[in-house]
């Protein structure tokens, strides 16, 4: 078995890449701006425009950081101040990397006998399951129909992702096994030597006979990359009575405000949970590319990668002036914001937390011990 760096695990190349280009555009613009002053003028009287418009304008802390999609009055009171307090606590826990890996590497070992669970929900070709093992040198569940989503995805009011989509039958997941070396065995992706086993089927089906198998096993980390409403908050029930004070939870979709943080808000809502925020960054679907066997290959990713997002992707509403996410973003974002969503080729919505009282969890657990 190959020997696994776990501190090297989290690669964020791709950004490192993209901010070379930002650095370089900074350096084109420097230049021209040294040779056609006027250029300059014109530059310092758009920004003049443009800080005096941000203090004009009203739409502040109504979007959500990332998409400025949803106007999020839409929703209640009591949900608008949760969002209102996650993304104030989001600004402090900002990191360069992937909170799933960051998480998994700060894991503490444990004997071979411990029946603590690492689940992850939502494994595509299985790259997140394998690379939580790699982190923490631990055994993972990955668990996936393996034939995509089970119900349609909406992402805020932006689009629908398709039921079936993510199937391991399509072009884009045929492609990525074979450029990272995946193949498949009874429908299942390849371990590749990791501690990491499959299971197969909807997380309707799957989950709750996994876990009566395992009575009283504590859930210590907890990826969410199930992307729907429904299922999250089906994975979410189905686990309650695993979770533990120290369980690691971490959404990969945490900021799209009708799907994964309206599940979780129900959930501990429900259950009066405890919990503090550990980490803002990125999405661990990118890893994908950094598993990609040839250099070559990579950096042809990389190119196509920074491209799409910034020209068809989400990153377009930073220059799209015609779109309201542009004037939302540009007039309202904090500059913090903008500097952490700029600095990066690819999405920024994934957020770990810790649960810290397990609330009504812990009383319904008493009981039911007291009574059995
Ligand atoms: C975004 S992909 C996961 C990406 C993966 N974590 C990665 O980093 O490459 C979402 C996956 O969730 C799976 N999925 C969605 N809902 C599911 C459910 N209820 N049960 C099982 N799998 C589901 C889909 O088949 C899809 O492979």
């Amino acid at each position: 078995m190959d020997v696994i760096d776990t501190q090297t695990v989290d690669r964020t190349t791709l950004h490192r890449i993209w901010k070379t280009l930002l650095a370089g555009i900074a350096l084109v613009v420097a230049v021209a701006c040294y040779y056609v002053p006027v250029l300059l003028v014109v530059m310092g009287l758009l920004l003049l425009l443009l800080l005096s418009a941000r203090l004009l304008y009203r739409g502040r802390d109504r979007y959500i950081p990332n998409l400025y999609a949803r106007d999020i009055r839409v929703y209640d009171d009591a949900y608008r101040a949760f969002i209102a307090r996650t993304v104030a606590d989001l600004r402090r826990f900002k990191i360069r990397g992937h909170p799933l890996l960051w998480e998994a590497s700060r894991l503490a070992p444990c004997s071979q006998d411990s029946d603590e669970l690492l689940l992850d929900l939502g494994v595509w070709i299985g790259w997140s399951t394998r690379l939580i093992s790699d982190a923490c040198e631990r055994p993972v569940y990955g668990f996936d129909t393996f034939s995509g989503l089970v119900e349609d995805w909406h992402v805020d009011d932006q689009i629908v992702i398709k039921r079936g989509t993510f199937a391991l039958s399509e072009p884009l997941a045929q492609r990525f096994m074979r450029d990272t070396g995946v193949s498949l065995h009874d429908g299942l992706p390849a371990a590749l030597g990791r501690q990491v086993q499959f299971i197969k089927g909807s997380t309707y089906d799957t989950l709750a006979p996994f876990l009566a198998d395992r009575p009283g096993a504590p859930i210590r980390l907890f990826h969410m990359d199930l992307d729907t409403y429904e299922s999250c908050l089906h994975a979410l029930e189905t686990c309650k009575d695993h979770f533990i004070e120290g369980s690691i939870l971490v959404f990969d979709e945490y900021l799209v405000t009708n799907g994964e943080m309206l599940a979780f808000y129900e959930f501990q809502s429900k259950y009066q949970l405890e919990w503090r925020y550990r980490a803002w960054g990125l999405e661990i679907w990118e890893m994908n590319i950094e598993m990609v066997a040839a250099r070559w290959k990579r950096i042809v990713y990389y190119v196509i990668l920074i491209t799409a997002y910034w020209l068809v992707g989400d990153g377009r509403y930073a220059w799209t002036i015609f779109s309201r996410r542009f004037w939302r973003f540009w007039l309202g974002a904090p500059i913090g914001d903008i500097l952490f969503m700029l600095g990066a080729a690819g999405q920024r919505k994934s957020v770990s937390l810790e649960i810290t009282g397990l609330g009504l969890l812990d009383w319904t657990r008493r009981s039911d011990r007291d009574n059995g």
